[in-house]
């Protein structure tokens, strides 16, 4: 696998490959990989001619500073495993690689509905900060398929509308990759190396009550499954709950009352031991 640190070396390696008539697939990481990561680059390899990675911790989408200071850096361990799931380049760029003019920028994009709701109230500016990188990562690399995980239920909505605005559905592909789970039910996340062993026990409440809401949805007021799943959470030794929802699984807009038909999907977030976890499960 080749390191690359600089996007001009990037292009040109990807220029030459488009010419050689391979197929790219792109995965962009925050680092800290774990097997839901290796999954993604398992389904890229079947798929794709070339696999790119890039680990790039992101200024622009931590709106709580100690957040981005503590996200958790394990470079050399990420390389190893990158280079046994077979991928071919990691794009390792400097903070001034991807933001030259600095990390104050100007372009907005217009996400609607999708950035107000969920992650987008509770990390206000977040998802323009993801839209910030992906939008510049995917100018660097030009892959004709984006690997990104479900867990990021949110994430991969707002990427999928990014991608409409910049006109670019037609080039790129998009593919979802399931979230993948400890045997506890914990999903796996970068953030569970922060967990205390105790924390990441009491952590499995999370998929616990994606489960309950999943078995009640069609016989218990959507009221009252919510208030249950949140005490729950906190009864289990969660501190904060910052949403639990059940929702479009199309749109994201929360309902109040189960309908039969329409596809729903619950998310969580909450805080345990001081760290941010959030996790979803569709319904139907
Ligand atoms: O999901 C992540 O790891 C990040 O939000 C992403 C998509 C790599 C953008 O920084």
């Amino acid at each position: 696998m080749k390191v690359l640190k600089n996007k001009k070396t990037l292009v040109d390696y990807v220029e030459r490959q488009r010419e050689m008539g391979k197929k790219i697939g792109f995965a962009p990481t925050m680092g800290a990989l774990h097997e839901g990561h290796l999954s993604l680059y398992n389904i890229a390899k079947e798929q794709n001619d070339e696999v790119i990675s890039s680990i790039f911790v992101n200024p622009t989408q931590f709106n709580d500073k100690k957040d981005f200071e503590k996200y958790p850096i394990t470079i050399e361990n990420d390389i190893l495993q990158l280079e046994q799931a077979g991928c071919d380049i990691l794009f390792l760029p400097s903070v001034n690689e991807i933001y030259p003019n600095g990390t104050e920028v100007n372009k907005k994009y217009n996400l609607g509905f999708i950035e107000t709701i969920l992650e987008g109230s509770a990390r206000p500016g977040h998802f323009q900060g993801v839209c910030q990188v992906v939008d510049r990562l995917l100018k660097i690399v030009k892959p004709n398929i984006l690997f990104l995980g479900q867990k990021d239920y949110q994430q991969c909505m707002v990427i999928d509308k990014m991608i409409e605005l910049l006109g670019l559905k037609n080039n790129i592909q998009l593919v979802i990759g399931a979230t993948l789970r400890e045997t506890s039910g914990l999903a796996m996340s970068s953030r569970n190396v922060r967990l205390s062993d105790g924390d990441k026990q009491k952590a499995t409440a999370i998929y616990q009550s994606l489960n309950y809401i999943k078995q009640h949805i069609g016989n218990t007021p959507i009221a009252t499954l919510l208030q249950n799943t949140k005490n729950s959470l906190i009864q289990s030794g969660f501190e904060k709950v910052d949403y639990v929802a059940i929702c479009n699984a199309q749109t994201l807009d929360p309902i109040t009352v189960f309908e039969k038909e329409m596809k729903l999907v619950a998310l969580i977030a909450a805080f345990i031991g001081g760290v941010r976890l959030i996790d979803n499960m569709p319904l139907n």
